[in-house]
């Protein structure tokens, strides 16, 4: 299917609570809410985090939040609504966000994701993420973590 044609910027304090709506049903399910919109609202005002969300027609169709620290991104959270999917939409968040970490020099960007997320796995694998750890319980204790990778930098093997 053809790629959608959206438009990716900040999020508006006005979206947050959209947005931790969209965490909770899902990217949170089965374990309670911790996005909330305050929570969402305060990561908006957080200078080391992007808040950004794709739009068609002024809707909000996807969004994501990428923590940026001194050497490594940290990709938390990252949702597309159900009815836009397998259009690209996600794949040019994602690529926004780390063209900024690319852009400060940072090493790798990290990303955690549900050991039943079968779905989201594969579109990390498709975009250049491997999978480095697997942590039990990692969620709340009721579900394992996958932690992926994906390293900004080439890698020179010297012979
Ligand atoms: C994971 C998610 C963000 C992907 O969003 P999307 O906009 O559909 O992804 P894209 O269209 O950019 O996908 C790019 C490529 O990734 C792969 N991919 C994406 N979703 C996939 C799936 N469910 N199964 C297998 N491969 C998938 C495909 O190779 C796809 O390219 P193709 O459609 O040309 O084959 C979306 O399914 C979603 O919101 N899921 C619920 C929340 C979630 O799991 N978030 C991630 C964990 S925080």
């Amino acid at each position: 299917m053809l790629d959608l044609e959206v438009e990716i910027g900040f999020a508006r304090p006005s979206e947050a609570g959209e947005i931790a709506r969209l965490s909770r049903e899902y990217i949170e399910f089965g374990l309670g809410w911790r996005y909330t919109p305050e929570r969402i609202a305060a990561a908006l005002r957080n200078p080391i985090k992007n808040v950004i969300v794709a739009r068609q027609g002024g809707r909000l169709v996807g969004f994501g939040i990428m923590t940026y620290r001194e050497e490594s991104a940290n990709l938390d959270l990252l949702a597309v609504k159900r009815e836009f999917r397998r259009r690209g939409v996600a794949r040019r968040l994602v690529r926004w966000l780390v063209d900024v970490a690319v852009a400060a020099g940072m090493e790798n960007v990290y990303v955690q994701v549900r050991q039943r997320n079968s779905g989201a796995m594969a579109f990390y694998n498709r975009l250049g993420f491997y999978q480095i750890e697997e942590l039990p319980g990692y969620y709340r204790g009721r579900e394992a973590g996958v932690i992926f990778c994906k390293p900004l930098r080439p890698v020179f093997v010297v012979t």
